[in-house]
Formats: C-alpha cells, structure tokens, sequence
C-alpha cells in the first residue's frame, strides 16, 4: 500500500536531518510519496510571507501525517513560535516523546536503564502567549488553563497508557503555588484516573522534587502527564539520561486525525550547515509515523519497515557508527548511509 506524507524541511539542521530520515526511510523501503512544504524561516526565505502558510497547514490536513524538521523561534523579540502556532491550528494536543536507553549507548543510566514516556499538553499554560507590559518593567505571562483541555490530555495520557501496556501515569505539578491553575490541571487528570484505577497507577508528584527523583532513580517512573511548559522542560531533562537529543523523537497527535512527527531538539543553530547533526532522532520520528500509519491504515508493511529500521540503527549504534553528540565521528550523511547499510546486512 503507498501513503502520503508531508515533509516540512524546517529551519537550522532540519534539512540535514529530514534528508537523512527520508534517505533511510525510503532505502528501508518505505511507500511514502512525500509532498514537500515549509514552516519557519525556511517559508520565508521559499517566498511566504508567513512563517506558517495556509498551504503547509492545509496540506498536512490533507495528507494526515507529516514528519517535521524544527523550526527556528527568536528570543525575547521577533515573531512567535510556529512550533506551537502548527500545533493550534491542527489542534494536536498531545505530544508523545518516548525516552529509551539505547543499547549502544552508554549513559550513567543504562544500568538497569531508562523507559520513560513523556506525554505533553501542546495547547495551552504559558504557551498562550498572552504577555502584557503592564508597565515599564512590569510584565506578565498569562497561564492559561482549561478543564476540556487538561480532562482531554488526562484521558489521552491514561489511554496511551492502556493501549501500550504501560503499568502507571505520573502527573508533574505546581499547585501547591499555582493553586487555580495547575490545581485545575490536577483536579482533571486526578478525576480521570478515577476510570481507570483497576488497569493504570496514579501519582501526582511536584515537578522539583519529581525533577530530582526521575534523575536518581528513573527506573521508578513510565508515563509522565505534563502541562505544556513542564513537558517541554521534561522532554529535553530525560532526553539527557539516554544520550541527549539527539536520541530523542517524538510525535504530536490531535483529534482531527492528523498527526505530525518531529524530534524533541530545535534548529541547532550551533552546529547547522556543518553536516554534524544527529539524524537519529528525526530518523526515529519516521519510525514513530510509519507505526502510526500501521495503525491507522492496517497496513503490517509499515511495521515491517519500522522494525527494519529500528534493528539497523541499533545495530549501528553498537557497532560503534555515531554522530559526534554520542562520542562518535561520523556526520549527518555518513550516519543515515551506516544505517542504510546495516538494512542491506538484515536483508
Ligand atoms: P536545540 O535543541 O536546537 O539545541 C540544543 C543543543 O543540542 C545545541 O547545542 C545543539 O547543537 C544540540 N543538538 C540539538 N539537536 C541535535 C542533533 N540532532 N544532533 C546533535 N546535536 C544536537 O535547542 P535551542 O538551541 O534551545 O534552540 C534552537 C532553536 O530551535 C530555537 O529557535 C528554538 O526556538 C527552536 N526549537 C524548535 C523546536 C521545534 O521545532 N520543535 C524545539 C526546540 C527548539
């Protein structure tokens, strides 16, 4: 069966490593037609004026799913994020960023290792961007925080959760300072748990002294349920247990069946244009989308190549062929062909 996918190049490293993802994932033999459209600075600089033109919205709508490279956003000035903007418009609000030692790479981790699943409120909290200058050096940030939106991620976490066969759910908070707000968002997720309480554990934890336990002792932790800034904190803090982000994929689901598959890390504006960059994380993101397509379409094929792809890089990674972020000395390029190659060794 051939599907259809969105590619958004993105800003930064994001061609580098959506070329090698696409590379793998078509030598793997995946049957993707790719319908190629911009976001960020990358749609300017193609001749929008928007940093998210209608078409990039409109054609992931169409085709359902997209794999995303990231997107630059200016500090403290200029226009707003196109990440979260994306994320609005398609109504995606729930992210999902598994975090898994990796076998060939060594973290102080990797014994007995890390299996963590970060499940992130996409929508709303601080990322509403609702920010006035009340008055000179005054400012504030509006937190924004909705029932139907926090009972919404609850139920979606708790399912992901069953679905998976993931034994708890913990829920990472403020509310003993952030009474109404982060209090609404515990309330919710405290009351859907209630529906599932004989097949998933419960647990609320404050985020700082939750922040100090995932990092001596991860092993205690499975699906972590976050509002919106703190899953953004958390993804980046577990990603460091396995290795960083160049290790790290995710994926931003919604309820309008469409979905859209990015890694955890930015543009790399560091290291964009050397050939440097981790593929691994957005190659993993292919993984998450064909698994995705699996599912939606029924087609076992996709699964086929996701686990291909899955056993090559591993088999990769512990053969020693890594990007400079692990240690290693390959570039961009040189790692997707390691990868190709070990699917030609599986074969
Ligand atoms: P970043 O994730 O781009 O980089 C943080 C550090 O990790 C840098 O030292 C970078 O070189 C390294 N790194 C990231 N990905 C890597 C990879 N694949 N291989 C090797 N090293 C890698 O975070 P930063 O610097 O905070 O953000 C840069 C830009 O990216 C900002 O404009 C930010 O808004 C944007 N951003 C976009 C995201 C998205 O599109 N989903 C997510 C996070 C940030």
């Amino acid at each position: 069966m051939r599907h259809s996918a969105v590619l958004i190049p993105g800003d930064g490293i994001g061609p580098e490593v959506t070329i090698a993802a696409r590379f793998v994932l078509e030598q793997a033999g995946a049957q993707i037609d790719w319908h190629i459209h911009h976001a960020g600075l990358a749609a300017v600089e193609q001749g929008s004026k928007e940093t998210l033109p209608d078409a990039t919205v409109e054609a992931v709508l169409a085709h359902r799913v997209a794999l995303k490279g990231p997107c630059t956003t200016p500090i403290g000035k200029g226009f707003t994020s196109v990440n979260v903007a994306l994320r609005k418009r398609l109504n995606l609000f729930g992210a999902v960023r598994p975090v898994r030692s990796l076998e060939g790479v060594q973290t102080r981790f990797s014994d007995p290792g890390v299996d963590i699943v970060i499940v992130r409120e996409n929508t709303e909290g601080l990322y509403a961007g609702i920010e006035n200058q009340i008055t000179k050096g005054v400012v504030t940030s509006l937190k924004v925080v909705t029932e139907e939106a926090s009972r919404r991620i609850a139920r979606f976490a708790l399912d992901y959760a069953v679905t998976r066969g993931r034994r708890k759910v913990t829920v990472l908070h403020k509310a003993n300072i952030m009474k109404l707000g982060d209090g609404l968002f515990v309330h919710c997720c405290r009351e859907e748990a209630r529906n599932y309480e004989d097949r998933i554990q419960y647990e609320e934890l404050i985020i700082d002294a939750g922040s100090m336990r995932i990092v001596q002792r991860p092993e205690d932790f499975d699906v972590l349920l976050c509002e919106n800034l703190y899953g953004d904190v958390m993804s980046d803090l577990c990603a460091g247990l396995v290795g960083g982000l160049g290790v790290t994929p995710g994926a931003n689901y919604g309820c309008d069946h469409a979905a859209v598959f990015e890694a955890v890390h930015g543009s790399a504006p560091d290291i964009a244009g050397q050939g440097v960059a981790n593929p691994l994380a957005i190659i993993m993101s292919g993984v998450m989308m064909l698994r995705h397509l699996a599912s939606a379409t029924g087609d076992d094929q996709c699964t086929l190549v996701a686990d291909r792809i899955r056993d090559a890089y591993n088999a990769c990674l512990m053969a020693g062929h890594k990007t400079r972020d692990l240690g290693g000395t390959l570039g961009t390029k040189e790692f997707s062909q390691a990868v190709v190659d070990h699917l030609a060794v599986q074969a």
